[in-house]
């Protein structure tokens, strides 16, 4: 009998002492201050199954712990340890909300009801994720909700060029092992606008090397090819038969050094997706999976579209969470969204929102483990 209580106790105490992640709360405290002073809450949002945090500052996406196959909790986001890492780093949008208009916009040009606007340079000679100073470099309102927060953010007429003040709001509520995204906008004047998160994700963990040895499923027959400055074609080209081909679960590594004018372009994948499923009703993005962990990341949207972009541009430059430099590879996008440079592009689904009409697109992030 003695021996039988020892064992419980044991085992309670073995219990005790695995860092459970806690059930469904949102706990607020301030992550820092911007140069200016202004305070920035950070929200830890549980439920039993994982850990997010979301800040304030640029709505970004700062954390997710997700179980491995045998229980064990990493960071699969990457991100930095403090908000001067964030502040100090205009290049990697690393877990930002991009916008007004994310992805490039051609000579940060174009035209509206017959008048002609125009986005500073930021990217070459085109605008990348809204302009130099983009929605993921302001800090949101935030406050909380049900199963989560809501982070609200006006951005005023002109605007990095862009007409009409526009009220954008995004909401993060976590749901089991479920994370869920919608994003609405208002506007008082005809605007173009393609709001996304760019978290980098990594299922090995933040500081585990890189995404190379996953493997990546998207749910799209074509995509949009992109000529030398990454803005499309126009053109929605089978990916049968390219190394964009991804209809099938695919090691990301296995083919992306190939012989490919698309991928030598963008040095990797960096590459807008058609997505098989219907505008505006949920449908299945992307999966991916870490053969290693088991973790399994499925994403699903309402948005036409989703750039995968393999990381190519991060080049040691910035040291994330635990000290590790963020090299090429170290981390994937999945960014759901309207096809790049679409205000350009009349036959792809528009990004045109006018007053009195509200845009509002979800994206799920479901993480889950295989065997
Ligand atoms: C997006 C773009 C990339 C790159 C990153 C940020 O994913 O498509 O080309 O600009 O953002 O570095």
């Amino acid at each position: 009998m003695k021996r039988v209580a020892q064992v419980l106790a044991f085992i309670m105490a073995v219990a005790m002492a695995i860092p459970a992640v806690a059930k469904g709360e949102t706990k607020m405290s301030i992550f820092g201050k911007t140069a200016d002073g202004v305070p920035v809450p950070i929200y830890t949002l549980t439920s039993g199954q994982i850990e997010v945090r979301v800040m304030a500052y640029g709505a970004h996406l700062v954390s997710v712990k997700a179980p491995d196959r045998t229980g064990k909790l990493a960071d699969v986001v990457l991100g930095y340890d403090s908000l001067q890492g964030y502040l100090a780093d205009n290049k990697t949008y690393l877990g930002g909300i991009v916008g007004r208009y994310g992805n490039r916009i051609a000579g940060g040009k174009f035209t509206i009801d017959g008048k002609t606007y125009q986005i500073p340079l930021n990217d070459g000679p085109n605008a990348l994720h809204g302009g130099p100073k983009g929605f993921n470099q302001y800090v949101w309102q935030s406050k909380e909700i049900p199963d989560g927060v809501e982070f609200t953010l006006v951005s005023p007429d002109g605007d990095m060029g862009f007409p009409g003040a526009l009220t954008s709001t995004v909401r993060y509520t976590l749901k089991g092992s479920s994370l869920r995204i919608d994003y609405t906008a208002t506007t008082d004047k005809a605007t173009v606008l393609n709001l996304t998160n760019h978290a980098y994700f990594n299922l090995h963990g933040d500081d585990q090397g890189n995404i190379l040895d996953q493997k990546m499923e998207i749910a799209a027959d074509r995509f949009t090819p992109v000529d030398k400055t990454l803005i499309p074609t126009s053109e929605l080209a089978p990916v049968a038969g390219t190394p964009l081909d991804f209809t099938k679960p695919e090691v990301i590594g296995a083919r992306i050094g190939a012989d490919n004018q698309q991928l030598k372009i963008a040095g990797g994948y960096d590459h807008n997706w058609v997505l098989n499923g219907k505008i505006g009703t949920l449908h299945l993005a992307a999966i991916v999976t870490d053969p290693v962990s088991g973790r399994k990341l499925t994403v699903e949207t309402t948005e036409p579209g989703v750039q995968f972009y393999s990381g190519n541009f991060l080049d040691g430059s910035f040291t994330g969470r635990h000290g590790v430099k963020y090299e090429k590879h170290s981390g994937l996008c999945l960014e759901t969204q309207h096809f790049p440079d679409s205000p350009n592009h009349p036959d792809f689904p528009s990004t045109l929102l006018r007053p009195g009409e509200t845009m509002h697109s979800t994206t799920t992030l479901t993480f889950g483990v295989v065997k």
